[in-house]
């Protein structure tokens, strides 16, 4: 997945975060079956991709109304393949609380 998810054919600047690259004027994700799989694919393809889908915006959602997510503008994340992708540096990420309007009513 960590590969095919940054082959050049199929994702424009594979390693630029790019959400748009999803969007349905380029829909990238589509240009092969299998560019896209984090939930694999075929017959073991993850029952649970609609329920964990739905926790990962849930988390994130709140996660983002509060914190400010950072990492040194120098980091690269060490990844670790030996079990799958794995950060292997535990992927420092610093959470700075939010002041703003939205973050007190959160
Ligand atoms: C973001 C969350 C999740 C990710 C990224 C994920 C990813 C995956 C992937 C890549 C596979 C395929 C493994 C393979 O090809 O052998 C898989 C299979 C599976 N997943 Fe998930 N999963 C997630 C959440 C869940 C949840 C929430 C459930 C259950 C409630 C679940 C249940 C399963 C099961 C039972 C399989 C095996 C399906 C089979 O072998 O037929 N997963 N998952």
């Amino acid at each position: 997945m960590y590969a095919s998810h940054r082959m050049e054919p199929f994702w424009h600047d594979p390693d630029r975060f790019d959400p748009e690259r999803f969007s349905p004027e380029r829909r990238e994700d589509q240009r092969h079956k299998y560019a896209w799989a984090p939930f694999g694919g075929g017959v073991h393809k993850c029952i649970g991709l609609h329920f964990g889908g739905m926790e990962v915006k849930a988390l994130l959602h709140q996660l983002l109304l509060r914190f400010e997510l950072r990492v040194p503008a120098t980091y690269e994340p060490f990844i670790d393949m030996a079990t799958g992708p794995y950060p292997a540096d535990g992927l420092p990420i610093e959470l700075r609380p939010l002041t703003g309007s939205v973050a007190r009513a959160a």
